[in-house]
């Protein structure tokens, strides 16, 4: 049994990297799995694959491995910042007689596979419906109640304007949750750890297994689980609750054999309006789950970030979005 640090969404950003790894080895870590976007975004591709390669037991393909990777020219499915972000970490990367290691770091981003698991713990980029591309996050449980604190004005006027679009949005994100709970139970998985949005944040399927939801108009709903412990939700719809971890950071949380998938944020890219690197350790004894953020120096990345010719992406780095 270890404590395991999970770390994901590095995004070339070196300092906010060793940063972490300093915390993490203060933290007395046993191990370090990286849920993958090792790249894209940051100045340092090269030395963080370095990094990760060098420090983690195991390392999974995100999506921007899989762009970094590909053959293809055009990159569609990415915004004109990020597609020109990876094309350039695709350059970094190339391997030539300048840069012989490339080959190696190509060959280990290749490498990579899209999921790993321990125990009743799976390890995921996206959602166990689809490993590397899906994103599931704490917007698909705030998208179920359009009353939420959390859900911005604009998009709830917008859904207000035109509900047809809300009902199949709610149902797809109702489907998203069912669909990805259902293949952790079936895989007889009691947690999933993921990473790709960005956004740190747990999500829980709690159908059958609590007695009690003290339902708040303002704040956290309490819920009150069959074994007894108690859990404050900041959202919570149809056996389906959400914490943020802003309301649990440094503070250990207890899991328990709900199906909870737990999104451990973005160390090189955070975008909860936290600019810290986000991260979490999981003892797999206790079961306890605790957030860490990391301060590192912001300014050293963006400026190199802005020398590439992304001063957006440069200025998303100070205000963690
Ligand atoms: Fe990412």
């Amino acid at each position: 049994m270890s404590l395991i640090a999970l770390i994901s969404d590095v995004h070339g950003n070196l300092e906010a990297l060793r940063a972490v790894l300093k915390d993490v080895e203060e933290q007395k870590a046993d191990f370090i799995y990286s849920l993958g976007d090792i790249v894209g975004y940051g100045a340092n591709p090269r030395e963080c694959v370095d990094l990760i390669k060098k420090n983690c037991k195991h390392s999974l393909r995100g999506n921007h491995e899989d762009a970094v990777l590909s053959e293809f020219e055009s990159l569609p499915d990415y915004r004109e910042e990020a597609a020109s972000s990876i094309l350039l970490a695709r350059r970094l990367l190339q391997p030539s007689w300048l840069v012989s290691r490339n080959l190696g770091r190509q060959l280990y981003l290749k490498s990579l596979p899209s999921n790993c698991e321990e125990g009743k713990a799976m390890f995921v980029h996206g959602s166990p419906r689809d490993e590397v591309h899906e994103y599931l996050s704490s917007g698909d449980i705030i998208i179920l109640n359009l009353n939420s604190l959390f859900l911005p004005d604009e998009m709830r006027d917008a859904y207000l304007d035109e509900p047809e679009e809300y009902e199949k949005d709610m149902s797809e994100a109702f489907l998203k949750l069912k669909e990805n709970f259902s293949i952790m139970r079936d895989a007889s998985k009691d947690v999933c750890f993921n990473g790709h949005n960005h956004v740190p944040g747990i999500l829980m399927d709690v159908r059958g297994r609590y007695e009690l939801v003290e339902k708040a108009r303002r704040g956290r709903h309490k819920i009150k689980f069959l074994d007894g412990r108690e859990v404050f939700a900041d959202e919570f719809v149809e056996d389906y609750a959400l914490i943020h971890t802003t309301s649990i950071h440094d503070k250990p949380f207890q899991l328990g054999g709900e199906k909870t998938v737990v999104n451990v944020g973005s160390v090189g890219q955070p975008r909860n309006c936290d600019p810290r690197a986000s991260y979490f350790l999981f003892d797999e004894k206790s079961r306890e789950i605790l957030c860490r953020r990391v301060t590192y120096d912001i300014k050293a990345a963006a400026d190199k970030i802005r020398a590439n010719g992304f001063p957006n992406l440069a200025r998303r780095l100070f205000e963690g979005n």
